[in-house]
């Protein structure tokens, strides 16, 4: 990823998780290293993240937070703060973010801001994470007024993504994530799409080498888009495909009603279709996102949402600026613009076909 003298390597391997401790340099001689982690992984993957520092004399700590988006507020960060205190951490220290978003968000905003700053490395453990939150350095927290209200840009060291991890990971949640890699698909790489067609049936089966390739290439992807846009100014608004509907519609629907991607993947589907409606996007390139997205995905058919409301929502977005709702549109699979003036009436009458087919 590169952002001048903030630039940093994501490695991407099948068995690397250990190579994370490599990370930790001389810089860090004699420093103590925390190792944040939430239940479930800790259980699967915590024994084997410790040995992998101890083997190089590095003393490391745990700090396991409950599981899932609850986790994601200030309390969790108070928790952190104050174990990063209890360990020892100081400025040569390192922080190591081991788990899903939820755990990379909360580790990354208590990382970058703990005496100001000190190193964290990433290692996703989800898809969703691997392709997505771990790279960009984008770091927030919950608040009762809506989700990641609170939070900073900080870019961590190094990523470290071992695709192993993807085999303990529920179908659920695999699925959930490979919604934004299909995003990575339709808003910049047409024949990045046509290789997520063709190896659908290994991706989900956790295939080494495909789904090395396919977190490799969206993380390329997103690296280019933060790249040339660290702090969302322009082109990184392009990553918000089907997040503008989807968002809302996970806020709507309450927390834990639908995962991120689900939502996101309902999201795309809809934004996808107003392109096509709007003229911009051929239908039959419409279905082929459409058909991938069920395919690789779930799209859910969120029956008891109102439309209206779903629609109200999308104006409360942090991304919303001065009251326009911008939405992110494609033009042909690979390529999407940002609009600010999608017809509201037109946004109604397809999400209210979306309601009913997901
Ligand atoms: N910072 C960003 O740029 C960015 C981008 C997208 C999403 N996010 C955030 O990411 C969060 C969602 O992340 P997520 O989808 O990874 O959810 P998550 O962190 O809650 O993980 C999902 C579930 O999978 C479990 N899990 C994780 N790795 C596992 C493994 N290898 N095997 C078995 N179980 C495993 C977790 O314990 C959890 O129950 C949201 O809070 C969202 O806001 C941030
Ligand atoms: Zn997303």
């Amino acid at each position: 990823v590169e952002l001048g003298e903030r630039s940093y390597q994501v490695e991407i391997g099948a068995g690397n998780i250990s190579a994370a401790a490599a990370h930790v340099n001389n810089k860090n001689k004699n420093a103590r290293v925390a190792i944040v982690t939430d239940e479930v992984v800790e259980s699967i993957y915590g024994e084997k993240m410790v040995n992998a520092f101890e083997e190089r004399n590095i003393t490391a700590g745990t700090v396991v937070i409950p599981v899932g988006e609850e986790s994601k507020n200030v309390e969790t960060l108070a928790m952190l703060w104050d174990s990063f205190a209890e360990l020892g951490i100081d400025r040569k220290s390192v922080v190591v973010a081991l788990g899903g978003g939820v755990v990379g968000d909360v580790t990354g905003f208590a990382a970058g801001t703990y005496l100001r700053g000190v190193d964290y490395l990433q290692v996703p453990t989800t898809i969703l994470a691997q392709v997505d939150s771990s790279v960009g350095g984008k770091v927030a927290i919950n608040l009762h007024a809506g989700k990641n209200l609170a939070g900073l840009f900080y870019q961590p060291r190094s990523v470290v993504i071992d695709v192993l991890t993807l085999k303990t990971l529920p179908e659920r949640e695999v699925r959930a994530g490979l919604a934004e890699v299909v995003k990575y698909g339709v808003i910049w790489d047409e024949s990045f799409m046509g290789y997520l067609e063709d190896n659908a049936a290994k991706i989900l089966a956790i295939d080494p080498e495909v789904i090395s390739h396919v977190v490799m290439r969206s993380v390329q992807i997103k690296a280019e888009v933060v790249g040339s846009d660290e702090t969302e100014q322009g082109l990184r608004r392009i990553l918000n495909y089907g997040h503008t509907l989807g968002h809302s519609l996970e806020n709507l629907a309450g927390y834990g009603v639908y995962l991120h991607g689900e939502a996101v993947a309902w999201g795309m589907a809809v934004a996808t279709r107003i392109s096509a409606e709007m003229g911009m996007l051929k239908y039959s390139d419409a279905d082929r996102v459409l058909e991938l997205l069920k395919k690789l995905s779930n799209v859910p058919k969120p029956a008891d949402i109102d439309a209206d409301e779903l629609i109200a929502g999308t104006r409360k977005d942090k991304k919303a600026q001065a009251g326009k709702v911008n939405y992110v549109l494609a033009e042909s699979v690979g390529r999407v613009v940002v609009r600010d003036d999608v017809d509201e009436g037109l946004v109604k009458r397809v999400v209210e076909e979306h309601i009913e087919r997901g």
